[in-house]
């Protein structure tokens, strides 16, 4: 999440010197941004890594390349941009030189730029149609589709396994009973009409918004895709940096590394290893890094950001 919603937070990545140190950012260094945004930590990377240091930034989002390229312009050919989803990245990857990288940045979510977009449907607030997608351009269901047309029970799975919500079940039969639902502000008021009384620290719609924005886009499957490709990518000494938004996120790196860490991921009730596995990946941060107090405070929404970086090992 590159910022809050704020005009002056706008510009400021999330865990911007966090990320620069566990990248290990260096003159003449190659990185890929596999989520480029706004183009905030890829500025960053371009700054640190002068002279000649060279970047490749992906994005599904075309208007998120767009502002991109406009904040890398003064780079010229050392910032390259493509427009493609990060599961793709080993074939951007071989699409420019093929060379392997020194740094992969994944800093997953929506911009604030997205968020504050009506017609995109992400933010409760928003009066333009429920549609979720990072790419408009791909042929896939929109949240509205999803809303609109899956039946109480699905519904309800959805909420539960991609928005972890306890309240699935009450608020999927609210959602049913009002379709078809016409915003997302119609769906934020359906929600909030829906759940229980008791206090939360978040919004009640939050968690609903997460799990259809993960279904529509397929999020932790591409992510489960582009993990391995972002390590083949990697130099020895290389760096890995994601920044995830939510437990399922966290969990999902947080399991990869350590198996990727370790020579030996044969289940513990077998006498002798029979997968040949060997680690790939050295842990750095064994705790995820967080942003301190005053970074939330300049920019709410990066309270639940965690920084997780590892590094290449020669195998
Ligand atoms: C939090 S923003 C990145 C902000 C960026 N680090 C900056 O400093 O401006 C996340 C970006 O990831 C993009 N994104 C989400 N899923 C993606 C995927 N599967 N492949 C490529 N880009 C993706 C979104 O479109 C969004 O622009």
């Amino acid at each position: 999440m590159c910022s809050g919603e704020t005009e002056r937070a706008a510009h400021i990545p999330v865990l911007f010197h966090a990320v620069l140190e566990g990248l290990q950012v260096r003159a003449g260094g190659r990185y890929i941004d596999a989520t480029v945004g706004g183009g905030g930590h890829a500025a960053g990377i371009l700054a640190a890594s002068s002279p000649g240091g060279r970047l490749l930034g992906l994005d599904r989002d075309p208007s998120a390349l767009r502002m991109a390229q406009t904040r890398l312009a003064s780079y010229g050919d050392r910032a390259v941009l493509v427009h493609s989803p990060f599961s793709r990245l080993k074939a951007a990857a071989r699409g420019q030189d093929g060379l392997l990288v020194d740094g992969v940045l994944f800093d997953l979510g929506l911009s604030s730029f997205q968020l504050a977009e009506s017609a995109r449907g992400f933010s409760f607030a928003a009066d333009g149609p429920l549609d979720m997608r990072f790419d408009p351009t791909d042929d896939g269901p929109t949240a509205a589709e999803l809303v609109d047309d899956l039946s109480l029970e699905d519904l309800t799975a959805l909420l539960y396994r991609f928005g972890e919500e306890r309240e699935a079940r009450r608020i999927a039969r609210a959602i049913v009973a009002a379709r078809p639902i016409g915003s997302a502000r119609e769906l934020a008021d359906v929600v909030t009409g829906a759940v229980s009384r008791r206090r939360r620290r978040i919004h009640p719609a939050t968690r609903t918004f997460q799990a259809l924005r993960i279904a529509v886009n397929e999020e932790l499957d591409l992510l489960a895709e582009a993990l391995p490709q972002a390590v083949e990518l990697l130099a020895p000494e290389g760096r890995l940096a994601v920044i995830s938004f939510h437990s399922l996120e966290d969990r999902l790196v947080k399991r990869f590394v350590r198996q990727e860490s370790r020579d030996c991921i044969c289940p513990p009730e077998l006498p002798i290893c029979t997968c040949d596995h060997r680690a790939t990946l050295k842990i750095v941060t064994r705790r995820p890094t967080r942003p301190s107090p005053e970074e939330v405070g300049a920019n709410p929404r990066a309270r639940s950001a965690r920084l997780r970086v590892a590094e290449r090992v020669a195998e």
